[in-house]
């Protein structure tokens, strides 16, 4: 979604800018835009396209020690160069970036407009520099303030007045922003990807919050200007993560980083001494967690499917009733919270509105809400009661992978620790903890079939339709390969379970659809292995992931991707990774732009 940087500092603002820039572009977008102070006049370039299409628009000799930009992710007005951000007022003399919805943008431009506004473009967000010129008098920081007061929706601004060289006014409500405090320079910015080689020193806002900054120091105010005191954090994460290190894609690099960010959310994480699991950031004492009776997570997309794998771990293994939820549907049904039920917000980037949302009219409800995130510092992070980091490292390409597989293994370490306090014996708890640590070595072996799964994906690529098929546990499994298909290389893709397929979807077997199975050495093998019969016989392909020497398997599917064998409820931790592979291979064999799929974006702050 929108991505915003701006710069105070003697480096060469425009490069600073389009350096930040080239890092937002994971986040998704369809067209950006920068404007530079230079010889005491905005430079304001915009164009529809990549950062490399704007970069070759801006003059190799524009110089300028402060400006913003911003990757713009089409929500009001369509994609072209004159709707792309930054915005500016009547006279040119202020200039703005804005992520986020004004809701209300309707009625304050028909306001604007009679007062003798002139609108360039069909956006909501050219509504804030018109009404910051209308209340500009001499200072900056107060007319953003009366302008933010009537604003209705979301928003993380940065903007530069031509008057006030030098500084910028950022504020957010609903939208994330970072100061990033260099030596001698400034940034204001959506997330700290865009400012990290340059400094790792950063102020998390908090919504209501308003940073005037320039290259020397910043000041932090509420609405009514209040001062407010800011913690300044240090960014844990190494430049070289957000680097392709190797990789063509980062997808690629992030599948194959998996064995070692499934180690990372495991790490100290485990007592082997009391054979449980240790999670400190859960803010629960024993007893609390003794009291928890029901489960709820919400979450969306993928981190949903996790949720889900985590609902049948912990139904299955700790015996707690749980129940999963796409957040944003959650939040407009009134939801009834029940006492001791403990809530999980689940999501890689911490920021998606619809799951923020959910989680803010839990608590507002009275729950406790624990965040499973990724991006630490994210606003999920930071608002829920407690919650477990899962540490994969910054997951920039578009498509969840690696924060898949960390998410559910947070899950069962949380079943581990609930079990272990219930019915879990000493030895079983032993014995748990051993499948798990053998996880990241099962998924290096099945990246070593990383060729195999390749020819199969130039095989099946021309396909227009699959079904993905599982069961139990690996049903959720069957969901997420599907969703990675779809959103990476555009073939429709649908995720079933297996046993439903006879109630509807059977229908669209011929020999145009493949179906994948997931199928485990489990107790529903059997079950599945007859859904495979009722495909076969109507011409259907089979593509199956299979436990490895599995001649029953191989003998019915046309395509067999072999798993190592393992305790059957962590299949999920394996299954999936073929699945990733499969759709990474896919999209590259389309030409797909694999890491920023059309339409999408990676952290998705809008409803
Ligand atoms: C799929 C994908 C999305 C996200 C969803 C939630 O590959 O990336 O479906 O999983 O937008 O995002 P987070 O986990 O950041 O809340």
């Amino acid at each position: 979604m929108c991505g915003i940087i701006g710069y105070c500092g003697p480096k060469p603002a425009a490069a600073v800018i389009l350096e930040g820039l080239k890092r937002l572009e994971y986040r998704g977008y369809d067209s950006a835009g920068l404007c530079i102070y230079s010889d005491g006049r905005f430079h304001i370039i915009k164009r529809t396209g990549k950062i490399r299409d704007l970069r070759n628009s801006v003059p190799p000799l524009l110089k300028g020690d402060f400006g913003i930009g911003h990757t713009r992710w089409a929500t009001h007005g369509e994609v072209n160069n004159v709707n792309a951000h930054p915005h500016t007022d009547c006279d040119d003399r202020i200039a703005v970036v804005h992520n986020g919805i004004i809701e209300n943008y309707v009625s304050l431009k028909e306001k604007l407009k009679s007062e003798g506004h002139v609108f360039q473009t069909e956006t909501d967000s050219e509504v804030i520099p018109h009404l910051i010129e209308k209340y500009y008098s001499g200072d900056l920081e107060e007319a953003v303030k009366e302008a933010l007061a009537l604003l209705k929706g979301t928003y993380g601004i940065v903007c530069m007045h031509i008057d006030h060289p030098g500084k910028l006014v950022g504020a957010r409500n609903g939208s994330p922003l970072v100061v990033g405090i260099g030596n001698g320079e400034s940034f204001l910015a959506s997330d700290v990807t865009a400012i990290i080689s340059h400094t790792k020193q950063v102020v998390y806002l908090e919504d209501g919050e308003v940073a005037n900054i320039d290259a020397d120091d910043f000041r932090t105010t509420d609405l009514r200007d209040q001062v407010i005191e800011k913690k300044v954090e240090l960014v844990s994460w190494e430049l070289e993560e957000i680097e392709k290190d190797g990789f063509v894609h980062f997808m690629e690099k992030e599948i194959f980083e998996q064995p070692e960010s499934v180690k990372r959310a495991m790490g100290g994480r485990i007592e082997p001494d009391l054979a449980t699991a240790h999670l400190g950031g859960l803010n629960m004492s024993n007893k609390d967690l003794l009291n928890i009776e029901r489960v709820r997570i919400v979450a969306a997309g993928t981190s949903f499917y996790a949720g889900m794998v985590g609902a049948y771990l912990l139904e299955s293994i700790a015996r707690i009733p749980c129940t999963v939820e796409i957040s944003s549907e959650l939040r407009y049904r009134n939801p009834v919270v029940e006492r001791n039920t403990l809530h999980f917000a689940v999501s890689q980037s911490g920021e998606t509105a619809d799951t923020l949302y959910a989680m803010r009219e839990l608590q507002r409800k009275g729950a406790t809400v624990l965040g499973i995130c990724n991006v630490v510092g994210s606003t999920i992070a930071r608002e829920s009661d407690g919650g477990v980091y899962i540490h994969s490292g910054p997951e920039i390409a578009v498509a969840s992978t690696k924060a898949f597989t960390s998410q559910v293994t947070v899950f069962y370490l949380f079943s581990l620790l609930l079990s272990r306090m219930r019915h879990m014996s000493y030895e079983e708890g032993v014995d748990f903890i051993q499948n798990l640590q053998s996880v990241p070595v099962k998924i290096e072996q099945i990246l070593m079939n990383n060729q195999a799964i390749r020819n199969m994906a130039v095989k099946y690529s021309h396909f227009k339709d699959f079904l993905f098929l599982g069961r139990g546990i690996n049903y959720p499994v069957a969901m997420e390969g599907a969703l990675k298909l779809k959103e990476i290389s555009y073939i429709h893709a649908e995720g079933y379970s297996a046993a439903e397929m006879k109630h509807g979807p059977i229908a669209l077997i011929n020999e145009e659809t493949p179906c994948l199975f997931l199928v485990p050495d489990d107790g529903l093998k059997e079950k599945i292995i007859s859904n495979m019969r009722e495909v076969k016989s109507r011409k259907g392909k089979i593509i199956a992931v299979a436990v490895e020497g599995d001649s029953e398997i191989t003998e019915i599917s046309d395509d067999v991707i072999e798993v190592p064998r393992m305790k059957e409820c962590f299949y999920p931790l394996v299954m999936v990774v073929p699945l990733q592979l499969f759709a990474y291979h896919c999209a590259v064999e389309l030409g797909r732009d694999v890491d920023q799929p059309r339409n999408l974006a990676k952290s998705v702050t809008v409803e």
